[in-house]
C-alpha cells in the first residue's frame, strides 16, 4: 500500500509542477555566456548592474547583483535572473527592452544554470 500511495503523490507533484508555468527543457538549451548571454547582459543590464557603479549610479540595483563577468552572473542567483526576465520585470520599464526571443533564450539558459561555454 505504501508504494502505490507514494507513486501517486509523486505523479501529483509532477503534474502540479508542470501546471505551474512552463518547464524548461535544458537539453534543448544550446546557448552560453560566451558569445551570447555576455552580450545580452552587456546591452540590457550592466548600465545598472555593474561592479563599476556604486551608490546612486546603480539606479537602485542591489550591490550584489552584477553581470560584468560570468562569476558575477553566478553570484547573482541564476533563478532570480530567470524570474526577472520571464516576468518582464527586468530591464525596468522605460529602459531598452530585448526582443521576446532574446529574453526567452537567455531566461531558459539562466534557468538551466547558465553554461559558460
Ligand atoms: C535601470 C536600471 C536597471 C537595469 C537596466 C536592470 N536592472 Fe535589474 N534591478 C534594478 C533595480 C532597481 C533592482 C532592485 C529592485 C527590484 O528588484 O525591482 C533590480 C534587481 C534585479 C534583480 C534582483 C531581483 C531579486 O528580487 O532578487 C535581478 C536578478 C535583476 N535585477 C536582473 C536584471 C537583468 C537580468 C537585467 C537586464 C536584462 C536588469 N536587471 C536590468 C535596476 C535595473
Amino acid at each position: 500500500m505504501t508504494r502505490p500511495a507514494l507513486s501517486v503523490l509523486v505523479l501529483a507533484a509532477a503534474a502540479s509542477l508542470a501546471g505551474c508555468g512552463k518547464v524548461v527543457d535544458c537539453d534543448a538549451v544550446s546557448t552560453a555566456w560566451a558569445g551570447d548571454a555576455e552580450t545580452f547582459f552587456g546591452t540590457y543590464c550592466v548600465s545598472c548592474h555593474s561592479t563599476q557603479w556604486t551608490g546612486d549610479d546603480r539606479g537602485g540595483a542591489p550591490e550584489q547583483v552584477n553581470f560584468d563577468t560570468y562569476s558575477d552572473f553566478l553570484a547573482s542567483e541564476t533563478f532570480a535572473v530567470y524570474t526577472q526576465l520571464t516576468e518582464g520585470l527586468m530591464p525596468p520599464d522605460g529602459y531598452d527592452q530585448p526582443s521576446e526571443a532574446d529574453r526567452a533564450r537567455i531566461a531558459d539558459w539562466a534557468y538551466c544554470g547558465g553554461d559558460e561555454q
